[in-house]
């Protein structure tokens, strides 16, 4: 597949997807986007207000839009929110295209994300709430992924560096 971002990050929240994202866009010199900003944007109101106001569904639709656009406009580094995967037709878009995985355990999550007050999945109980979200979603990261990369143990330049390595 020619054109499109030269890679694109997938993974939970908290797993550094816009930390590794930036620091991948100065290595590569490349333009950093995310689609959670696009679809803020476009919508003029934060992603938990749309859940709020108009349901999770409604903000995957949102989402499918925002990730085709920018699959076909922007070249170089994306990253998608982290249950962008949760719809086919998402999952559908990014094959064939360099998707990384950053994978991270459930015990980091709840050390780096907590009970993440801006973030709507996690209101209560996050542990069990981080487990079956990380269950329900982790084979399908993998069905997106062209490589996969484990975040726990490593800083965000390591883990900048072993995407560049896996590229
Ligand atoms: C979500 C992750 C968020 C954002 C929305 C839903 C999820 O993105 O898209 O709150 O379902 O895991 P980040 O992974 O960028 O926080």
């Amino acid at each position: 597949m020619t054109g499109g971002p030269q890679v694109v990050l997938v993974g939970p929240m908290g797993s550094g997807k816009s930390t590794v994202g930036a620091l991948l866009a100065e290595r590569l010199g490349a333009v950093y986007r995310d689609t959670d900003a696009d679809i803020v944007a476009a919508e003029g109101r934060e992603i938990s207000d749309i859940f709020v106001e108009d349901g999770e569904e409604h903000f995957r639709a949102l989402e499918r839009a925002a990730v085709a656009a920018a699959l076909a406009e922007h070249e170089g580094v994306l990253a998608l929110g982290g249950g962008a995967v949760l719809d086919a037709g998402t999952r559908a878009l990014l094959r064939g295209r360099p998707v990384a995985y950053l994978s991270m355990d459930v015990e980091a999550a709840v050390r780096r994300v907590g009970l993440g007050a801006a973030r709507p999945l996690l209101a209560v109980n996050p542990r069990r709430q981080w487990r079956e979200l990380m269950d329900a979603r982790r084979h399908l990261y993998e069905e997106v992924a062209s490589v996969v990369v484990a975040t726990d143990e490593r800083t965000p330049e390591e883990v900048a560096e072993a995407v560049l390595d896996a590229l």
